[in-house]
Order: C-alpha cells, then sequence, then structure tokens
C-alpha cells in the first residue's frame, strides 16, 4: 500500500523565513489531498521559529497529524527544534536522494526545508517523495531507528 493516503492529515508550520514556501507547499498538499493543518506562522513579520518547531511537535505527539513540514530560512533551526522531541525524526533534505533515504532508512516523520536554501520545485518534488516513500521497515533500519528513541541515559 502506497504511504499516500488522501485521508492522512499533515501539519505544516514555518518562520517567516519559511511563510512564503509553506504558502506553496500548502497548496500542492491539498491538491494531493491531504487534510492541512496549518500551525503559522501566517505572514512575513519576524517571529522565532522554535515556537513553530515545537508546536508541530506538540500536534504530533497529540496525534493531531502523522506527517510534518518545517520550513525557516535555513531549514536548520525548525529541525533542531522538533529533534529535541524523543518522537519526531525530522529530516532536513535538500535534494530527491536524501529525501528518500529519510524515509527507507529513518523513517523520518517531519520533512524540513530552507526557504532561502531551497527552490520551490525542487521543495515541491522533495515533499512528494517524502509523502510516498515506504520506511524498508525490520532489520537494520527498524533496530536503528529504535535506538533514536531511547538514547542511553547519562552519556
Ligand atoms: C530567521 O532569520 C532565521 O534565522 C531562521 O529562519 C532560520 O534560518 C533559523 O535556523
Amino acid at each position: 500500500m502506497s504511504s499516500k493516503e488522501p485521508s492522512k492529515t499533515i501539519a505544516i508550520a514555518s518562520d517567516h523565513g519559511g511563510y512564503e514556501l509553506k504558502v506553496e507547499l500548502k497548496k500542492d498538499l491539498m491538491d494531493m489531498g491531504y487534510t492541512v493543518l496549518d500551525l503559522g506562522s501566517d505572514s512575513l513579520e519576524s517571529v522565532d521559529y522554535p515556537d513553530f518547531g515545537y508546536a508541530l511537535a506538540g500536534a504530533m505527539k497529540e496525534g493531531k497529524a502523522e506527517r510534518g513540514v518545517l520550513i525557516c530560512g535555513s531549514g536548520i533551526g525548525v529541525s533542531i527544534a522538533a529533534n529535541r522531541h524523543a518522537e519526531i525524526r525530522a529530516a532536513l533534505v535538500h535534494d530527491a536522494l536524501g529525501t528518500r533515504l529519510s524515509r527507507q532508512h529513518n523513517d523520518a516523520n517531519v520533512v524540513c526545508f530552507g526557504g532561502r536554501t531551497i527552490g520551490p520545485e525542487v521543495a515541491r518534488d522533495c515533499l512528494k517523495i517524502f509523502l510516498e516513500t515506504e520506511f524498508e521497515k525490520g532489520g537494520r533500519h527498524s533496530r536503528r531507528v529504535d535506538k533514536l528513541s531511547d538514547p542511553p541515559k547519562g552519556k
């Protein structure tokens, strides 16, 4: 079964640096038939990227969305914020291969883009790959991904 289930809810959030790309990707998601949970921001006004990374991680932890899309200027700030949550595996991607591997090997549940570092066409392509690529479940990849949720204590 394809992971592209149109009934799926996808959460999306950005700061001001990712706002314009967020508008474009949100439209793409809706065109693909997904339900979109837009957690802001809502303009080009300067805001703090951790607020949006945390909002998206919180929504996913509460089961409000199965996958997430985060965008800031570089994609770095929002990915750091989201990855502070054990349930989140956020991948900052720049190309198709990296995006595909983030799903196949890492079971990434959030994809991050830099609104100032990636063109809209590449981002659009990566988003589709992120949504349609399955995790290679079982074996070494599952073992490694399980370890991500359970880091060693006191190290
Ligand atoms: C905002 O200017 C910028 O710092 C932010 O969008 C992001 O790139 C942070 O990582």
